[in-house]
């Protein structure tokens, strides 16, 4: 393929033919003084910020071979850390270190971020507290169910958790929000939901979004306490997933259905506890070792008293031999909620003596 080494694309990508680029850089890293560096630099950011005419005609280069996009922003900042650098060896270090990142693909076993250019990936979330403003409602995320979760938390785990391919497993599927992330970030994905007609209408969504990596999606109607998880991956032929994703009924606080094998007709929490940890130990031999189980819950209040449902769910995973991770506290996106609901809520948590939930948890453990 002939390219330019150099063509800007939209979104703040720079598309770069990969061996000019390094050889223009192993160049300037051969120089002997600051200055000279300096200097070149300077010209290459020149380039790089202005548009295709001027870069082909200041680098003229055309060539064939190999590409490789960069963000514009992060290739930016990396070229003025070296303008900044107070000595030889600290310019030539920044540079080097920009060579190794364009020839070479640093991954870890358990997702395809490439750690030799991490700065790109500023939308992977790593603070322990998540401050969602909106949920994503693009594509097939139509937000129907009624306790659904925000596709941005599938999205992370995903992204942080699994590699392009792997298998992700959701006890309670509902609308297929984990279902419709597999298919935009190329995980195969198999969903499991208790009630025939949830499991339908979700079906109809995730088909409603694009395959474009060809993945598996495969929603299963069944109880999650009992259903066998090995004849469903059986028939893919696989024995392992690489996620698991739980995000029961909070107890009772929506009642999904008026089935007694649903989680959230539990008589009681402890009821409630040993219907979760009967799911969590029918999934879990299935669940490759080193891997990740993310808990999406929320605590609940009763007769005046908060229930730590949470820490409770959390407390029966660890009884099973997981090793805690993350506690992740995620804000409750503001809801189109009336403001005078609002402030009735706020009055009576005055008078009650209470807080007003605000926050759920994404618990994540690993499995030893
Ligand atoms: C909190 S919702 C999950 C919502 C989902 N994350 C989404 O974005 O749509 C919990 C789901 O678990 C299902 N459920 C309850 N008990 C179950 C069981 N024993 N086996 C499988 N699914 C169950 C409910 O029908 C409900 O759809």
């Amino acid at each position: 393929m002939k390219t330019n080494s150099i063509t800007q694309f939209p979104y703040g990508t720079v598309i770069l033919n990969k061996e000019k680029f390094v050889e223009v850089l192993s160049q300037v890293v051969s120089l002997s003084d600051l200055n000279s560096i300096k200097n070149r630099i300077f010209t290459l950011k020149d380039i790089i910020t202005k548009d295709k005419k001027d870069q082909e005609s200041i680098l003229n280069i055309d060539a064939n071979g190999d590409t490789i996009s960069l963000r514009r922003d992060i290739l930016v900042s990396e070229l003025d850390q070296i303008l900044k650098s107070q000595t030889l060896e600290r310019a030539k270090y920044y540079l080097n270190r920009l060579i190794k990142g364009i020839q070479k693909v640093k991954t870890s076993k358990i997702n395809d971020i490439n750690l030799l250019r991490w700065k790109e990936y500023d939308d992977i979330i790593t603070d322990s507290l998540w401050i969602l403003d909106k949920r994503d409602n693009s594509g097939a995320h139509l937000a129907w169910y009624w306790g659904n979760f925000v596709p941005q938390i599938p999205r992370q785990m995903m992204l942080r958790y699994t590699k392009k391919g792997e298998w992700v497993l959701d006890t309670f599927v509902g609308s297929g929000t984990t279902l419709i992330e597999c298919r935009r970030l190329g995980r195969n994905g198999i969903g499991i939901e208790l009630n025939p007609q949830v499991a339908q209408k979700a079906k109809e969504l995730i088909e409603r979004e694009p395959n474009k990596y060809n993945v598996v999606s495969e929603v299963i109607v069944g109880d999650s306490r009992t259903i066998d998880i090995k004849q469903i991956l059986d028939k893919f032929g696989i024995n392992k997933i690489q996620l698991l994703i739980m995000h029961p009924p909070y107890h009772d606080i929506i009642k999904f259905s008026e089935d007694e094998r649903d989680l959230s007709n539990a008589k009681s929490i402890e009821q409630f506890l040993k219907m979760f940890g009967d799911v969590v130990d029918n999934a879990t031999p299935y669940l490759e070792k080193g891997r990740y189980f993310a808990l999406v819950i929320g605590d609940k209040y009763s007769k005046g008293e908060w229930i730590p449902l949470g820490f409770y769910c959390m407390h029966e995973v660890l009884k099973r031999g997981y090793l805690l991770k993350s506690i992740i506290v995620k804000n409750f996106e503001d809801t189109r909620g009336k403001r005078s609901q609002k402030e009735l809520w706020r009055y009576r948590a005055l008078v009650g003596g209470f807080y007003i939930f605000k926050h759920e948890y994404i618990m994540l453990f690993k499995k030893q």
